[in-house]
């Protein structure tokens, strides 16, 4: 059962339930196979096992893959891991020359093998996850650059927005996820396959043929850095934990703009759930976990980076456990990428409450300032001034729109019948024209260049 030597004494039960990873690397049996079919091709090649050797290993090799993805063939969970496995497996099926497959090859290369295979085909699942959300963002912002909402800074009414210009930020955020998992991948592909337990081995093996065979883009450079090697788990768990920090902070919004003091929006009842006791309760739970499954992804990244800290070089068995922390991240932000575009696409926004809303906190106060100094004050006079007229409608119960154009002159001679039109809610929107800002036009910019730059 064990691959290594008889100078041992083989592990008692709950030691070798202790170091086994089977439980959790097997999901690796393609990435695994896939290493291995590479590697036997390549040493037949090289003429280090002969033609039929080669023949009768990779058939075989295809069978025990075929069988596990057709669920007839279990993975025997007494095995230590997932290579073990494959090879005890296929030695058992043909024989002595099952044997021959291990020749120039460690298990150190194989599980790093197995990883870079296996990180390369998540960063694509995940960009595919990441890409739709920004295809679903950008839908419901099309529908609404003209939905006024308030835009907030500490939490209090700050300045006039639209619902696209504030729901579109969070596609910029996406966006620059999506590139740093690009990123990631261009600085991981490379094959680790061939540097065998740290130096390599005297036999021709070449690794530039099982490079291209798994679709690497090259060989790794070092033998002991590529067996030791993993800041590229790092990398996606660092990835991983900001796109779950901009979701959580998503979630966070969405779920306080659909409580009843805001009351801005609405999660469709397929992603909200009722309290065993309150007959009247909607709670925001799938937003809730998205918020909270961050804490996961935070923690698989510090897991990771607190086990690499203190290990030598090269391969210390420390490494196995860099494994569950990057298949629950990758499960964790795959599956809160995909609840979240659902949750977006059925939202229900209160148009009529976000508008009422951004009437109140004096949103048109800068407005107002901007007024003045297109009548000449200065930038610092014109915001003293409405400090103050701010005050007195404060004191007054009043909105900004319902003084009287006698008393603006009260306060400066400068005012004229134009500052009603300037201060306007639609009008505040629709003068934030900058490149960047939340004006109709400026949105539509927006929109343009996110789809040109994902080509969508
Ligand atoms: N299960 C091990 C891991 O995931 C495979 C490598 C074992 N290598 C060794 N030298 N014990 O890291």
């Amino acid at each position: 059962m064990y691959l290594w030597g008889s100078h041992l004494e083989g592990l008692e039960d709950f030691t070798h339930q202790f170091n086994k990873s089977i439980d959790f690397d097997k999901i690796l049996f393609e990435e695994d196979i896939r290493g291995s079919l590479a590697h036997v091709e390549m040493l037949s090649k090289q003429e280090i096992i002969s033609k039929e050797d080669c023949k009768i290993i990779s058939n075989e090799l295809k069978n025990i893959l075929q069988e596990i993805k057709n669920k007839e063939l279990e993975i025997n969970l007494n095995e230590e891991d997932i290579h073990s496995f494959v090879e005890n497996e296929l030695t058992k099926r043909v024989g002595n020359v099952g044997k021959k497959l291990h020749t120039a090859r460690s298990r150190n290369d194989q599980c790093a093998v197995d990883l870079r295979l296996y990180s390369k085909k998540v960063l694509g699942e995940i960009k595919e996850d990441i890409l739709n959300l920004i295809k679903v963002i950008i839908e419901i912002a099309e529908e609404n650059k003209k939905t006024i909402m308030p835009a907030f800074t500490h939490m209090q009414h700050a300045q006039v927005t639209s619902f696209a210009h504030y729901i579109l930020s969070y596609a910029q955020m996406l966006k620059r996820d999506l590139e740093r998992l690009y990123d990631t991948n261009e600085r991981l592909d490379e094959n680790p396959l061939g540097s065998c337990a740290l130096a390599t081995t005297s036999f021709n093996i070449d690794r530039f043929m099982t490079s291209e065979k798994l679709g690497f883009k090259k060989p790794t450079e070092n033998s002991m850095d590529s067996v030791s090697d993993r800041d590229y788990v790092l990398e996606i768990l660092f990835n991983n934990s900001l796109i779950m920090t901009h979701l959580s902070r998503l979630c966070e919004e969405l779920i306080y703009f659909s409580s009843s003091e805001y009351n801005f929006i609405k999660f469709s009842g397929k992603f909200s759930t009722g309290s065993s006791i309150m007959p009247q309760k909607k709670n925001p739970d799938m937003a809730e976990l998205v918020r909270g499954k961050s804490g996961r992804a935070f923690g698989d990244l510090f897991t990771v980076f607190t086990i690499l800290k203190g290990t030598t070089l090269a391969y210390n068995k420390d490494f196995q456990e860099d494994k569950e922390a990057l298949f629950d991240s990758v499960k964790t932000t795959s599956s809160c990428l995909k609840i979240m575009s659902a949750i977006i696409e059925s939202l229900e926004l209160n148009k009529k409450k976000m508008r009422e809303s951004a009437e109140l906190g004096y949103l048109n106060a800068t407005d107002l300032a901007d007024y003045l100094v297109v009548k000449g004050l200065a930038f610092r006079e014109a915001y003293d001034l409405v400090g103050q007229i701010v005050n007195y409608a404060l004191k007054n119960n009043l909105k900004l729109e319902d003084i009287s154009l006698e008393k603006y002159k009260d306060f400066s001679e400068i005012f004229g019948e134009d500052l009603f039109d300037f201060i306007e809610i639609e009008n505040s929107l629709k003068n934030r024209k900058v490149y960047g800002g939340p004006a109709e036009e400026a949105v539509k910019i927006q929109i343009k260049n996110l789809k040109k730059s994902l080509n969508l």
